[in-house]
């Protein structure tokens, strides 16, 4: 018989407006399992840190994708060559050991491409992909590959992994849906060219996640529809963003909310240069920030990307709402930049409840460009002419302290020796516990013993 819970887990997810429909795999793991277990260590996997699991996975795979679940039993194992699992329905993937790269190859170290109801995780939340990047990165090299990628994925998890030290980006979500991705941890090394999590897709819900490396932590790209990403810590990273945004442009109803940000390069980016297209429907609320060079950054004329054919992207309808904690030094980065191109002003922008104050030095500035909406230093009405104002803040607004977490990261991890493995946090904002308890914790990781 199985436990209610089991029955509530099944019970479609639909956790906000902004998301469009249920998102998650539709069958149970309890179920996949029953059906068909495909053990790797019964297609010549061997936990000696040596023996390339990559055929034994790729076998497993073909064996169980059509309902059933591939498991990586805990151990240490080597990944030589890269897995691409294609197709498959009802089926999961139970790592619980950890995977060593010792493969040279670029591209994706794991891909996954047309797959439905679909859940990748670890049981125990212990499992772990290893990608040893420091070993280009010494070499000042970003060649290597990425580790993991979801193609046109539809009705999946991914969660309770930790992902470390990616020679390149660590997770992409490519023109998936329906898709949930929770309780993880990405750890990075210093460096740019390291994303974390960069989604561009339809019908998401990514929460409960830590992110450290030195470029993005969750970024949505176009196109993308319907995001909710929630209770993300940026421990030390480039921080959130969306972008960078080029031609056709095509983004809509995405919110970010309780965001914690330490020491990364902003606490949230809109970057483009020139470009077409929109982005509406944004709402980015409940962030805490301490130690970022930037806080909100939206910046249109960006000088780290050339300019591209185009105007700019439109950007309208965008929300930002309740910003606490304080910035390094906003006399010189001030912690509002609100840069719109000229012929394609920002409209319906809305500043509220934003009280951030400057760590280093005396005042801070706002600044707004083409900018049109309510709040700092946003030009009100509908007369659309173009304007470049800055604010000069000198009295810190009330309310801007907040809470930090207990022990964020006071330095970056070098991109020249190994980066140890972490393990999951049970906390990603001040004061929230996981809104999904870590699957180490909760009574389906039993299913793996059936
Ligand atoms: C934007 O993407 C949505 C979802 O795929 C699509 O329905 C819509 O037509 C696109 N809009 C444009 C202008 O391409
Ligand atoms: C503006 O965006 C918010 C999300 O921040 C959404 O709830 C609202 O419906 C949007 N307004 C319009 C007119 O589309
Ligand atoms: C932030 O990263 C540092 C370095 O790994 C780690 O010691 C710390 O525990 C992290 N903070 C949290 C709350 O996970």
């Amino acid at each position: 018989m199985l436990p209610i819970f089991l029955a509530i887990g099944l019970a479609p997810l639909l956790v906000s407006a902004q998301l469009s429909g249920s998102v998650g795999p539709t069958t149970s793991y309890a179920d996949k399992a029953s059906n068909k277990i495909c053990n790797v260590l019964d297609y010549g996997a061997v936990a000696d840190k040596s023996t390339d699991v990559g055929p034994a996975i790729s076998s497993a795979w073909d064996e169980c994708k059509d309902g059933g679940v591939v498991y990586i039993p805990s151990g240490d194992y080597a990944l030589e060559s890269w897995v691409t699992l294609t197709g498959g329905s009802s089926c999961a993937i139970n790592i619980d050991g950890i995977l060593y790269r010792t493969g040279t190859d670029g591209g994706n170290m794991i891909f996954i491409e047309h797959t439905t109801d679909f859940e990748l995780f670890s049981s125990t939340s212990e499992g772990a992909v290893q990608g040893y990047g420091y070993e280009f990165h010494v070499d000042g090299s970003l060649s290597g590959p990425r580790i993991l990628r979801l193609y046109e994925v539809v009705d999946f998890s991914v969660h309770d992994l930790a992902l470390v030290d990616s020679p390149a980006f660590h997770f992409s979500l490519d023109t998936c849906e329906n898709g949930e991705v929770y309780n993880m941890i990405v750890r990075g090394g210093n460096s740019g060219g390291l994303d974390g999590i960069d989604v561009w897709s339809t019908n998401i819900w990514v929460h409960d996640v830590e992110v450290t490396n030195k470029d993005e932590c969750v970024t949505v790209k176009s196109p993308a529809q319907n995001i909710l990403v929630e209770s993300i810590y940026c421990n030390w990273s480039g921080g959130c963003a969306m972008g960078s945004l080029g031609s056709d442009t095509n983004i809509s109803d995405i919110t970010y909310r309780n965001v914690y940000t330490w020491s990364s390069n902003q606490m949230y980016m809109i970057k483009s240069n020139g470009g077409s297209g929109t982005v509406a429907n944004l709402l980015l609320e409940n962030f805490i920030g301490h130690g970022n060079a930037y806080s909100l950054d939206i910046d249109q004329a960006w000088s780290s990307m050339s300019t591209l054919e185009g105007d700019g992207v439109q950007l309208n309808n965008i929300t930002i709402n309740n910003w606490k904690g304080t910035e390094q030094k906003g006399s010189q980065r001030g912690p509002i930049k609100v840069n719109c191109a000229e012929d394609v002003p920002c409209t319906e922008i809305t500043i509220d409840d934003f009280a951030m104050w400057t760590e280093e030095g005396s005042y801070q500035w706002y600044g707004c460009e083409n900018a049109y909406g309510e709040g700092a230093c946003l030009h009100s009405g509908d007369e659309y002419t173009s304007y470049t104002t800055t604010t000069t803040v000198s009295v810190a607004p009330s309310g801007y302290s907040a809470p930090t977490m207990p022990s964020d990261l006071s330095t970056g991890f070098a991109t020249d020796s190994s980066i140890p493995i972490p393990t999951i946090p049970t906390s990603f904002y001040p004061g929230l516990t996981p809104i999904s308890a870590l699957a180490s914790a909760s009574a389906t990781a039993t299913a793996k013993s059936t």
